[in-house]
């Protein structure tokens, strides 16, 4: 297992290119499935939980190459219908294969992903989507059984108690490209991950409108193809990198972004008092001596995301005052918040807030990450620490950033990778 070593403290400055989108690449890779033959699908971020997702297509009948963020997916005309435990309990993305199997074949046995560090996570809005379209759905030794002799279009609305699911809308549109006739999903999530994919079905061949609106409405049709496609920039990855420099006194010009989606993020970084200018592909972002303290209520988009909310936590854990950021998508993601208190910081978990008063300066300390955006809060206050920290199982964070130490040398950060 791989730690990180950090010597805190540089400010950090230069210029980078943001990679492609995790959340929508993995979606659409699954999504190649609805069609036989090859498809080629650009910008791909070089991360594990892309690694982990070729596994499942070679698993499952395809065949993969992914050279220079670039994949070259070859479907046979024959694939199977079986996610196993294995590689769900991996990684929970890898249930996208319930909407694409289901779509393409109408069957599908997929394991069930079960909780994970950041919360519950049920699936059951998956499953009423499935349901709506024909499916006949049983859960037996752990797997979610999904039958269908005729996938029908219907009207739904699929949004549930914590709002709308990115990872629902997508399974349940996939599934229903390949419907018998017209399908609208009301209560839709508007996340720019969810129009990627629609817009990547579309390329295919599907007939998918109301695109970034929280209304779909798929007219199915019987057959798709391949397609070639370039997947967005990853707005969280930039998000994470703008913070990098914000937190560290210094300053970035963040390429091939796009700043359209994320607006929210953008904005309270400037509420906090950073310098930003924004162009059409482009942030460039610098700090300033004047801070204030800011409330945060993290929603589905395009307000302010629960993937960012650990690094802005972090940012703000050295911001004098008193900043709260209310968590209302996974109430429970503070796992990040005992490792920064070991760091110096001072933030009080009141259920779903976390109430931070800024300190003078975080001290480097020997840190366990959690999942992903944790691990990423970490690296970030590791780097504006005194003195060096050591972050534990950083496998978390090479599931979905790209290179990030060779991102962060680039701007001057004092990191390395050890084995231990
Ligand atoms: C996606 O997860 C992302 N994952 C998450 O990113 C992201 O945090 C999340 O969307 C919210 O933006 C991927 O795209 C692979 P949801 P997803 O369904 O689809 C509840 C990262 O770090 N819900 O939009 O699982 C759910 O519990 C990851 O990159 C139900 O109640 O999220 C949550 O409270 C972590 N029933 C809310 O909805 C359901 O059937 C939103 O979850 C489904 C969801």
């Amino acid at each position: 297992m791989d730690k990180f070593i950090i010597k805190g403290g540089v400010k950090l400055s230069g210029e980078l290119n943001a990679s492609g989108s995790k959340n929508s690449v993995l979606p659409i890779m699954v999504a190649t499935l609805l069609t036989t033959g090859r498809s080629v699908i650009k910008n791909v971020p070089d991360v594990d939980d892309v690694k982990h997702m070729i596994k499942v297509l070679e698993y499952l009948g395809a065949k993969v190459t992914f050279k220079r963020n670039t994949l070259l997916i070859d479907v046979p005309s024959k694939v199977g219908y079986v996610a196993p435990y294995d590689f769900v309990r991996k990684m929970r993305a890898s249930y996208y294969v319930m909407g694409s199997l289901i779509g393409r074949k109408g069957k599908v046995d997929a394991s069930l992903p079960g909780g994970c560090a950041i919360g519950e996570r049920p699936i059951d809005l998956h499953l009423k989507g499935f349901k709506e379209l024909g499916c006949d759905i049983k859960l037996e030794k752990g797997y979610v059984k999904a039958r269908c002799k005729k996938l029908k279009g219907k009207e739904m609305f699929l949004e549930g108690s914590k709002g709308t699911s990115v990872g629902a809308t997508i399974n349940v549109m996939m599934a229903a490209v390949k419907a018998e006739g017209k399908t609208i999903i009301k209560g839709a999530a508007v996340e720019p991950e969810v129009s990627d994919v629609a817009r990547f079905l579309n390329s295919m061949g599907a007939k998918i409108t109301g695109i970034d609106s929280p209304v779909l409405t798929i007219d199915g049709v019987e057959k798709l193809f391949p397609a070639e496609y370039s997947v967005i920039p990853d707005r969280i990855e930039a998000g994470t990198l703008l913070v990098s420099a914000a937190i560290t006194g210094g300053e970035l010009l963040l390429k091939k972004c796009n700043p359209g989606h994320m607006d929210a993020v953008l904005n309270k970084l400037k509420e906090i008092g950073f310098k930003l200018s924004i162009g059409e592909n482009e942030i460039y972002i610098k700090s300033s001596r004047i801070l204030k303290p800011v409330n945060i209520d993290v929603l589905p988009y395009p307000f302010f995301p629960t993937d960012m909310q650990a690094q802005f936590v972090s940012l703000l854990s050295l911001v004098d005052g008193i900043s709260i950021v209310s968590e209302n998508i996974f109430e429970k993601r503070f796992m990040h918040v005992p490792e920064l208190l070991r760091m110096g910081a001072n933030i009080t978990i009141d259920s779903n807030k976390a109430i931070i008063k800024g300190v003078k300066k975080l001290l480097g300390a020997p840190v366990m990450a959690s999942d992903l955006r944790a691990s990423a809060a970490l690296v970030l206050a590791a780097l504006a620490a005194e003195g060096e920290s050591e972050i534990k199982r950083i496998y978390h964070i090479d599931r979905g950033y790209e290179s990030i130490e060779k991102k962060l040398r680039k701007l001057g950060a004092k990191i390395k990778r050890v084995e231990e």
